[in-house]
């Protein structure tokens, strides 16, 4: 059955879904607009139902759908908001060539809300919010300049580290959109994922220093087979890319075995972590062009779990978060038979993991 895109009034979608969620084969509504969806969020109130939100910015995956299952056993209704937020991006980076699949990741929905539908005391995806613009900035069009007007949030000092480093207007970004979903939804319980540890400090901070309503919950990091942390951008990787990419996880991995043998020190962790990426990129260089694939590191850091401020031993009360950004270059010499990934291996590609490591007894 496909998905009811039209908008509804609060109360229309409530006397479908509110009389036993689990009883609807479709129970899911498509809002663009922030009325009926406040409207619709009332209703549920009244109705002691729990809300919980996962923002993303579509071109699902199941990273993004494990945070999705995790809402719906924690909350009675989950709410999946679907909007690339053009605030994130900074002037130079890949907003327009972001992926944008938004019939594939409502079908990707309907089946997950089908599979809940199923299963005993699990919440269903209730609302799907996709909004234009427009809608997220109704004033002023959102600026990407480091400089630029707007109402914005920020929260500093965390936003200038590690990714905020190279990208100054990310987290300003993120934290305007999630205050906005925040206070569109007015969710019991929002969900973000582990592979973007930054974004998650952040929105802990945010919610603690704001005030706003709501628990912060944190989804593991969905990888792999390989090691490789799932990203909506690794389509645009293709093969070669894709085999090297890996060397991210090793290097994180590397460091946290060095830990784990009891190392607490930066140089001994850190160490380890330079010796595979230094090795990787080594043997790459060594092959044809039209062989290897070439990254540039942006950072390895081993930081602070509450403050991301770099450390130079691991409190081992505490543990740590160690972190890491390459920049996969575009593929050189690219041979006719390849496959190149989406962009046809022309678009450097950021990949970013983390691993935290455990506090020890
Ligand atoms: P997006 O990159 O679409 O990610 C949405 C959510 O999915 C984030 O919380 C992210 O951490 C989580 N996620 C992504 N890959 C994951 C993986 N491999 N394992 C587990 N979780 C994963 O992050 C954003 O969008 C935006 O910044 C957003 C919060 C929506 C604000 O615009």
């Amino acid at each position: 059955m496909a998905f009811r895109a039209r908008v509804l009034s609060g109360s229309q979608c409530l006397s479908r879904s509110v009389r036993g969620y689990s009883a609807f084969a479709s129970n899911t509504t498509v809002f663009k607009d922030v009325p009926p969806l406040r409207a619709y969020r009332n209703e549920l109130l009244k109705q002691d139902r729990t809300v919980g939100l996962v923002p993303t910015m579509g071109a699902l995956h199941e990273g993004h759908t494990s945070l999705v299952r995790m809402a719906a056993a924690e909350n009675t209704d989950v709410f999946v908001s679907i909007y690339v937020n053009p605030t994130q991006f900074g002037v130079n980076e890949d907003f327009a060539s972001y992926p944008q699949t938004l019939e594939s990741d409502l079908k990707m929905l309907q089946t997950i809300d089908r599979e809940l539908a199923s299963t005993r005391g699990s919440g269903r995806i209730s609302a799907i919010f996709a909004p234009n613009g427009k809608t997220m900035y109704p004033t002023l069009l959102p600026s990407s300049e480091i400089d630029g007007q707007g109402s914005f949030v920020t929260i500093t000092p965390l936003a200038t580290l590690l990714e905020g480093a190279t990208r100054p207007v990310f987290f300003r970004g993120v934290a305007t959109v999630c205050t906005k979903l925040f206070n569109i939804c007015t969710p019991d319980r929002v969900y973000f994922g582990q592979k973007d540890v930054q974004q998650t400090i952040i929105i802990r901070r945010m919610v603690k220093d704001f005030h706003i309503g709501t628990e912060v919950r944190i989804g593991a990091t969905k990888r792999e087979e390989d090691g490789l942390a799932l990203s909506s951008r690794n389509v645009y990787l293709g093969a070669r890319r894709r085999a090297v990419g890996t060397v991210l996880s090793q290097t994180l991995m590397a460091a946290e075995s060095a830990y784990l043998k009891g190392h607490t020190s930066r140089s001994e962790v850190l160490g380890a972590a330079e010796a595979i990426w230094m090795d990787t990129l080594k043997r790459q260089k060594k092959l044809q062009p039209s062989q290897r694939a070439l990254f540039e590191v942006i950072y390895v850091s081993l930081a602070d779990p509450d403050t991301l401020e770099e450390i130079d031993v691991v409190d081992e009360t505490k543990g740590a978060v160690l972190s890491g950004a390459i920049k996969m270059l575009p593929i050189e010499d690219p041979q006719p038979r390849e496959e190149k990934g989406q962009g046809d291996g022309k678009v450097p590609v950021r990949l970013i993991d983390n691993i935290l490591l455990p506090p020890r007894a």
